[in-house]
């Protein structure tokens, strides 16, 4: 916890001259039934910036994540999406092909459950190589290639390409996941608990892979995590969310070190080593 503590110091916040944000969230709300999911979020998350998104279990994390991408509508709000050619787009006024595409190719997606965002059954290197085919891709050779590399970043050792996701571990399966996410060059990464069920260990060496690739990729990201630790050491910004509403918000440092309001204060305190 520590060492994360003090590595934190060398994150850089992202330039943004001028630059409009990736993704806005305006009024975000989800009501399931007659309980609230979450409630009036809105925020903007420019290109190369990692935010993450902590509070309680039921506060409304994963209904956010689901919100942002499209696998949920909202009961009401927003989200607009800056596309590749500079247009920032309502999600909610574009038909489901353009959104699939865009699932495909400029968004990725971090389940919590590695087995949710794998195919179990099928090879590492052809969970990889899905992507790609995807949006095109029909070269075996290049395909295979690709893999090989994406797995050798997330360290995966090459002998292991032509095994199932069910023979891997925990820890590698979540790696795995991570490379099919990346495979494709997604400008969004959405996560949620990338490093929950995993030990101690295994978690610290995902979580130096994950903050590496985002700075490297200039990656635009949102993280759930019920672990202040952990976002801490990726994020550069902090949302924090209570009972479906966001309750803190700011600079990671200063959220954590100089928390405004009682949850938040509470949330440290119980977490967070003094
Ligand atoms: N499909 C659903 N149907 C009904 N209520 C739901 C559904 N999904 C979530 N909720 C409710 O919405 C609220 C927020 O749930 P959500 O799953 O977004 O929380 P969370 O912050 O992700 O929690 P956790 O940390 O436990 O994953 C909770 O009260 C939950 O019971
Ligand atoms: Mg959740």
């Amino acid at each position: 916890m520590t060492v994360m503590t003090q590595m934190s110091t060398t994150i850089n916040m992202p330039e943004m001259p001028g630059e409009e944000p990736l993704l806005i969230a305006q009024g975000l709300t989800r009501w399931y039934g007659r309980r609230i999911g979450c409630r009036n979020v809105s925020f903007d998350l420019y290109e190369g910036e990692v935010m993450a998104v902590v509070g309680e279990s039921g506060s409304g994390k994963t209904t956010l994540l689901n919100l942002l991408s499209s696998q949920m509508e909202p009961s009401s709000g927003q989200v607009l999406y800056r596309m590749r050619d500079g247009v920032t787009r309502d999600l909610a006024r574009m038909d489901e092909a353009e959104r699939r595409l865009l699932a495909r190719t400029d968004w990725g997606f971090v389940h919590q459950d590695p087995a949710m965002g794998l195919r179990m059954r099928i090879s590492a290197g052809a969970n990889v190589g899905e992507r790609l085919m995807a949006i095109g891709w029909r070269h075996y050779g290049r395909i295979r290639d690709t893999g090989t590399n994406w797995l050798h970043q997330v360290e995966i050792d090459a002998s292991r390409i032509d095994d199932i996701p069910m023979t891997y571990s925990g820890g590698m399966r979540q790696r795995l996941q991570i490379a099919r996410n990346l495979v494709t060059q997604p400008r969004l990464i959405l996560m949620d608990e990338p490093t929950g069920g995993l030990d101690v260990s295994v978690q610290a060496r995902l979580l130096d892979l994950l903050r590496g690739l985002a700075a490297d990729l200039a990656l635009s990201v949102v993280v759930v995590t019920h672990d202040l630790a952990v976002a801490r050491l990726l994020s550069h910004r902090i949302m924090v969310m209570k009972e479906g509403e966001v309750v803190e918000t700011g600079l990671t440092d200063q959220v954590l070190d100089d928390p405004r309001e009682p949850y938040t204060q509470l949330l440290v305190a119980s977490i967070l080593p003094p």
